[in-house]
Order: structure tokens, then C-alpha cells, then sequence
């Protein structure tokens, strides 16, 4: 398990609150553990897109549930995050259809016009990159997911005015949408 030693503001407000109340209420008052995973994608939005070991606790806490329920979930899960990362996560789909169309070139591409490697953070603080498993979007390889966003059949083009689009703030995050072109 792999435990960062950033510190994290945890902030559980009053419409965060609500959000987590709401998500219990689909679920009997007994079984609170059965909105782990949505409670938790929550609480990560809120907090810079990561969760530390203190922020896990305050879940466990919510849900009146041990914390290794918790760090069971965060640890098996890719889009849980345990350190900080950057605004913008490029995570690059490196399954078998991606792969054979170049996905791994143009990791290595965004990696190189970046400056640092896979799995690291620029010292700005704006971008990571990292390459997770399939994403269900095969049949438009290559793609890469940013925030709630499929990018699909990805050239370095493309992956050249994603980035500039995310420097220009141009970039919606939580807009759940796919782009083919
Ligand atoms: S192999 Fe890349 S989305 Fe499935």
C-alpha cells in the first residue's frame, strides 16, 4: 500500500454533508458501508482529487466502518487516488486495442512534452500522467480519460491542443462527455 506523507486539509462542509447524506439515503440506515465507493468519489472531488490515510479515517468514521474497509476499496481501485496529483490526469488506456494503435507512443510522447514520467506530477502541479487498464471505449482507440472526459482516437496532435486547452482553462473536468474528433 502506498502511503503518502503530503498533508491534506480535510474539510467535510456543510454541502459535502448533504452530498454524503444524500448518497446514504439510497441505502438502510445499517448498511452505510454500501455507498463506500460513491461517498468516496465524493469526498476525493472535494478534496484535489486525492485521498491521505487521515481523509480515509474520516470516511471509515462516516460510515462507522473499520478504515482497512476503507483502504481495501482505495487501494484496488485505480480512480482513487493516494498522493496528490495534478488538475489535469491524463490516464491513457494501455490495454490490448490502445496498445496496438500507438497508445504507449503517445504516453511516451505526452510524458516527453511534459517533462517528467509516467505516474509523476509537473512541478506546476498541473498535469499527471499515468496509464491505467481498459476503459471500455476499444472500438475508438487510442484514448485517454481526463477528469470525466473520454478523449478518443488520440493522435500527438490532439493530445497537443488537449493540452493547451487544459493551460487555457478550457477544459470542464466533471462534464460527463466523450470526443471522438
Ligand atoms: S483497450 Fe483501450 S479502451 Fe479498451
Amino acid at each position: 500500500m502506498e502511503i503518502s506523507h503530503a498533508k491534506q486539509v480535510i474539510n467535510i462542509d456543510e454541502k459535502l454533508t448533504e452530498r454524503i447524506n444524500e448518497l446514504l439515503s439510497h441505502y438502510p440506515a445499517d448498511k452505510k458501508k454500501s455507498a463506500l465507493l460513491p461517498v468516496l468519489h465524493e469526498v476525493q472531488d472535494a478534496h484535489d482529487n486525492w485521498l491521505s490515510i487521515e481523509l480515509q479515517d474520516k470516511v471509515a468514521e462516516i460510515l462507522e466502518i473499520k478504515p482497512v474497509e476503507v483502504y481495501e476499496v482505495v487501494t484496488f481501485y485505480t480512480m482513487y487516488n493516494q498522493k496528490p496529483i495534478g488538475k489535469y490526469m491524463f490516464e491513457f488506456c494501455r490495454t490490448s486495442c490502445c496498445c496496438l494503435r500507438g497508445a504507449e507512443d503517445l504516453m511516451d510522447y505526452t510524458c516527453d512534452k511534459l517533462g517528467i514520467k509516467e505516474g509523476e506530477t509537473t512541478p506546476d502541479g498541473q498535469f499527471t500522467v499515468v496509464g491505467v487498464e481498459c476503459l471500455g471505449a476499444c472500438g475508438y482507440a487510442p484514448m485517454l480519460q481526463i477528469g470525466d472526459y473520454y478523449r478518443e482516437h488520440l493522435t500527438k496532435e490532439k493530445v497537443d491542443t488537449l493540452i493547451e486547452e487544459c493551460k487555457a482553462g478550457k477544459v470542464d473536468l466533471h462534464k460527463q462527455d466523450h470526443y471522438t474528433e
